[in-house]
Formats: C-alpha cells, sequence, structure tokens
C-alpha cells in the first residue's frame, strides 16, 4: 500500500454511558445500609463529582465500547467495513482473552481489521490513539476506530468510601484517519513502574479462582501529587514539540479524576480553567474512557469546534501519563 497520507486526523468522535445514574446521595444512602458513613457534600468538595453511571452487574465493557464505536463511525460517515485497525484501552476488559477489542469487531460486523487491546489504566486513551497515529503515519492503517471503555465498577470495593465515590462507568471513541492536514501535532508517552503500589487491582484469575487482591487500592495524596507534577510537565513539553505555546489551546481534556487536580493543573499552567472541559461532575472517573468521553461530550454541545486546538491527557495507574495534541 503507498500512502501519501503524512498525518492522521479525528474524523469523529461518540460516548456511551449505561442507563443507570447514581446520584452521591444515591451512593451515601445505599452505603449507609452497610454503616459506611460519606455524603454529597464530602464528595462534591473532595472530587467536585456529583453523579456517575454505573453498569448493572453482568453487563459488559464491549457493550459499551461498541455503542461508542457505533457512534463515532457514524458521526464520521465511515462504514464499519473501512476500519483497519481497532484499538481498545480498558482495565476491565470482558474476559482475559479474547481481547474486547476483538469483541467489539465481531459486534461491529468488521472482518479483517487488526484489533488489540491496551492497558495503560486512566492513560489508556491517550495510549491509544498515540499507537494508532503511528500505525497511520507508516502507512500501516488508513482508518483506526481507537477506543477508550470500562466497567470500573466491577473493581470497586464498594465498602471502601475511599475509593468508590470516584469512579463510574462509560466509553468513548474516535474514528482516526490518514490525511494531508494535520490532525495531531505532536504526542508523549511516558511510565514510571517503580510507582505500582499508589494505585493498583493486584489480583488475576489463575489456577480457576481469584488470586490477590481484585479490588482496586490507591493512595490518594500520592496519586494526586504525582497527577498534577507530570500532566503539567507533560503539557509543557507537547506543545513545544509543535512549536506552540500553551496559549494557543483552545481547551484542555485531562483525564476527568478530580476537579482539584484539574484546578491545580489549570492554575500551574496559567491556563484559565474556562478552558477546561469538565465532565467529572457528571461521570465521575471513567478511568480510559474518560478523556474520549470528555471529548465527544464537548463537542456535541459545541464547545470543541472544527480547527480548535486540544490537548488531550492521560494519567493512572502503572503510573502511567502521556499527551496528544490535536487540531480539531
Ligand atoms: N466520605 C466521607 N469521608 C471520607 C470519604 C468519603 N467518601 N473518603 C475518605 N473519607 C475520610 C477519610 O477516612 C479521612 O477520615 P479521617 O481523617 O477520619 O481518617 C478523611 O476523609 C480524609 O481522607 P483523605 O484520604 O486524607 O482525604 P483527601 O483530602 O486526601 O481526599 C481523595 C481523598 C479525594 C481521594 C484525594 O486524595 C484525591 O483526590 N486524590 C486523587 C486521587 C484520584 O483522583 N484518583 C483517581 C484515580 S487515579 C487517576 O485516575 C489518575
Amino acid at each position: 500500500m503507498s500512502s501519501s497520507m503524512s498525518f492522521a486526523r479525528i474524523v469523529g468522535t461518540g460516548s456511551a454511558l449505561p442507563p443507570k445514574l447514581v446520584t452521591n446521595d444515591d451512593l451515601a444512602a445505599d452505603m449507609a445500609t452497610r454503616q459506611i458513613e460519606t455524603s454529597d457534600q464530602w464528595i462534591v468538595e473532595r472530587t467536585g463529582i456529583r453523579q456517575r453511571y454505573i453498569a448493572e452487574r453482568g453487563f459488559k465493557t464491549s457493550t459499551l465500547a461498541t455503542q461508542a464505536a457505533q457512534r463515532a463511525l457514524a458521526d464520521a460517515g465511515v462504514d464499519a467495513s473501512e476500519v483497519d485497525l481497532i484499538i481498545l484501552a480498558t482495565s476491565t476488559p470482558d474476559f482475559v482473552f479474547p481481547s474486547t477489542a476483538c469483541l467489539v469487531q465481531a459486534n461491529l460486523g468488521n472482518k479483517g481489521a487488526a484489533a488489540f487491546d491496551v492497558q495503560a489504566v486512566c492513560s489508556g486513551f491517550v495510549y491509544a490513539l498515540t499507537t494508532a497515529e503511528c500505525f497511520i503515519r507508516a502507512g500501516k492503517a488508513r482508518c483506526a476506530l481507537v477506543i477508550g471503555a470500562e466497567v470500573f465498577s466491577s473493581i470497586l470495593d464498594w465498602n471502601d468510601r475511599g475509593t468508590c465515590v470516584l469512579f463510574g462507568d462509560g466509553a468513548g471513541a474516535v474514528v482516526l484517519k490518514g490525511s494531508d492536514t494535520p490532525g495531531i501535532l505532536a504526542s508523549e508517552l511516558h511510565a514510571d513502574g517503580s510507582q505500582t503500589h499508589i494505585l493498583a487491582a493486584a489480583g488475576n484469575v489463575a489456577y480457576g479462582q481469584v488470586t490477590g487482591d481484585p479490588f482496586l487500592r490507591m493512595d490518594g495524596q500520592a496519586v494526586f501529587k504525582q497527577a498534577v507534577t507530570v500532566l503539567d510537565r507533560s503539557a509543557r513539553s507537547v506543545v513545544a514539540q509543535a512549536g506552540l505555546t500553551l496559549a494557543d489551546l483552545d481547551w484542555m481534556i485531562p483525564h476527568q479524576a478530580n476537579l482539584r487536580i484539574l484546578t491545580f493543573l489549570a492554575r500551574k499552567l496559567d491556563v484559565p480553567l474556562e478552558k477546561v472541559v469538565i465532565t467529572v461532575d457528571q461521570h465521575a472517573n471513567t478511568s480510559a474512557a474518560s478523556v474520549p468521553l470528555a471529548l465527544d461530550v464537548a463537542r456535541r454541545d459545541g464547545r470543541v469546534q472544527a480547527g480548535q486546538l486540544v490537548l488531550l491527557q492521560g494519567v493512572g495507574g502503572g503510573f502511567t501519563w502521556g499527551s496528544v495534541l490535536v487540531r480539531m
């Protein structure tokens, strides 16, 4: 295949949420039945989260991912048969194998595209998007579907009030195509594997049973500090790579973990908070889904417009982080 396309461009977005909305008050009432105290006031003050969507038991990540992918394809005006690469970021796959990307491929009726999952927790979408960009720029793919999808509620300890209030379920997707004009202007990915202990779900299925701890555990304050530090550094770095400045940004879409992280980050970068897309109040932290979900919401409500400069940023367990600078 000869390829004159030197860039990769986002040509469509989509997202999906499970039907069940759970407010902070709903959560507090449910936890009270187990003698665990929390409140809407505590959650809003510390995190900015007001509600989240939670999948019913048995509801699969592939189902959310397929819905988001179908909406992104419809938005792009691209038929599923045109897709030649599917990369799906998740920490809550349907199965040990096959990959959730393959399950989505079957749901979409696509045959023959390369399909695989990426595991970088809350940085997963930024990792997947950068990987897809490399395939397209190398002429190895022309039309990629990049998805972040999670049923994160399945790995939460609902008796641990320090973590269970922070997360929700959802999915977001983009269609990425080869283009003569950019597109993705710059990107970078990083990890520090020595920080695994501050955020992990350190369990697995082996020998027919759960081994280790099947639930997410987190040192909240350590994660907070790391997140702000690496997001700040990475934002400056990718903007400089593209020969631009932070003042050129129309929007920042950082991983939606916590409103206080977003506020601190904007202040450190001297970017007005009005330029930060905030959806964490509506969806809580949906891990790999958070960035594409926020991007899709902000495009559909008219905030993010064609031609604008948008910085997408992920940060999460691993510890992992990365940034992608995009001309929409
Ligand atoms: N409701 C009521 N009280 C609570 C709750 C709750 N849901 N959770 C914790 N508390 C209590 C604690 O037990 C503690 O009580 P104590 O003082 O009697 O021991 C008190 O609140 C303070 O607890 P801290 O953990 O010190 O609270 P902190 O101010 O650090 O806030 C939080 C916790 C919100 C998790 C904060 O550390 C944070 O935002 N960290 C960032 C982590 C994050 O967003 N992670 C997302 C996943 S990582 C990622 O996506 C990159």
